[in-house]
């Protein structure tokens, strides 16, 4: 059965455009907090392949989006390199020994062999593939070197970049030999998810804004391409979408062999169509902070509509659902976009 996400993916004529929702399995949803509750706590939830299917698959069911992401986060994959990750409430994601020598990234596991340890995701993937709907897609992903690095060198999220930017200054060898190291375990992970079942997978470079444009392509878009590369030489029916959030003044360069381009909401959709339209199908870009309101969501789905009559288009957010947002206001910006744009 076809996929109308994944046709929509490669610009195929659909009979709607489809949806779904940055971080659509998260904490707005009360039946997500009960299960987290019984998995004791985030990183457990991502280790037991039943429960993080389960979470996977609520928004299908409660908010109806057209295809699931598998619920896990970025961070796994430096915690299988061997870096030890704890989710502190309130503080978000810590590394307890922030890479800072040549030797601390030695030390690390690479390639193919975390990719490998990776096997509760593969495990989640293949639960939830025999769950879904036939006619619904799943999206597998990964962080983007760049994104994944910030946190492997601060330790922590951060506002300022101050520890990874004196790096990129300072001693840009040793920040291209971690992104370089991330670059070959992503490569290999994307692929296992591929093998176990995703049928579109998406990179997410979620702090790209933190690099100035004249340095983007240097330190995070050329690993991004490296990875949709070794994805399309061998599997080109899989669907690559490229998320860099918040970097408006680069799309003049962005390149490469992939499929769509995820705009953030500070990036208007009619600049976007301009500059990439032709090139890649286009995904966003609704400023998540709008699901606070149904006037202003309805507002900015008809223009978002409007914009893009001509299809080529994925209705999302232009950035990751907040907690407190009404459950009822993400269903109704899910059911608005389907239904503004059947024709
Ligand atoms: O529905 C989905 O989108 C799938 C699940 C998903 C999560 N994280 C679950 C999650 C995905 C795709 C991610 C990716 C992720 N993780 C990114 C890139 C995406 C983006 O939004 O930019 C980043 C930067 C991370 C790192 C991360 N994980 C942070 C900074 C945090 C803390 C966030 C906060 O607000 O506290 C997490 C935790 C996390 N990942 C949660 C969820 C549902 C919240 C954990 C909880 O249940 O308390």
């Amino acid at each position: 059965m076809s996929k109308i996400f994944v046709d929509a993916c490669f610009g195929k004529s659909t009979p709607y455009t489809p949806v779904w929702m940055m971080r659509q399995a998260g904490r707005y949803l009360p039946e997500y907090m009960e299960v987290r509750a019984k998995a004791g706590n985030f990183l457990n939830l991502c280790h037991n392949p039943a429960l993080a299917c389960e979470v996977t698959l609520q928004p299908i069911d409660i908010v109806g989006v057209d295809a699931a992401i598998l619920f896990s986060d970025i961070l796994v994959v430096p915690n299988e390199m061997g870096m030890k990750l704890d989710f502190i409430k309130g503080e978000g994601p810590v590394f307890d020994k922030p890479i800072v020598t040549e030797d601390d990234i030695d030390a690390l596991l690479g390639g193919k062999e975390v990719a490998e340890r990776l096997t509760y995701v593969y495990d989640t993937i293949k639960l939830v593939r025999a769950k879904l709907a036939d006619d619904k897609a799943l999206i597998g992903f990964t962080g983007a070197p760049w994104t994944l690095a910030t946190y492997m060198i601060e330790g922590q999220g951060t506002k300022t970049y101050n520890i990874c930017k004196k790096m990129m200054y300072s001693n840009p060898a040793l920040l291209h030999k971690i992104l370089a190291k991330v670059t070959e375990v992503v490569k290999y992970y994307l692929e296992k998810q591929i093998l176990s079942g995703v049928d579109v997978v998406q990179i997410f470079d979620s702090w790209a804004a933190a690099i100035e444009p004249s340095k983007y392509d240097e330190f995070s878009w050329r690993y991004m391409v490296q990875i949709s590369d070794f994805i399309k030489a061998k599997y080109p029916h899989i669907p690559i979408i490229m998320f860099p959030k918040g970097i408006p003044a680069f799309l003049d360069n962005i390149y490469g062999n992939f499929d769509v381009f995820g705009v953030d909401w500070s990036t208007p959709m009619a600049l976007a169509k301009e500059k990439l339209g032709e090139r890649y199908v286009l995904q966003g870009n609704m400023e998540p902070c709008r699901l606070y309101s149904k006037e202003a969501t309805k507002a900015c789905v008809e223009s978002l509509a409007d914009t893009m009559r001509d299809g080529r288009h994925i209705f999302n957010l232009g950035h990751g659902i907040l907690p407190d947002v009404p459950v009822e206001n993400a269903k109704y910006f899910v059911k608005l976009c389907q239904e503004v744009s059947k024709r």
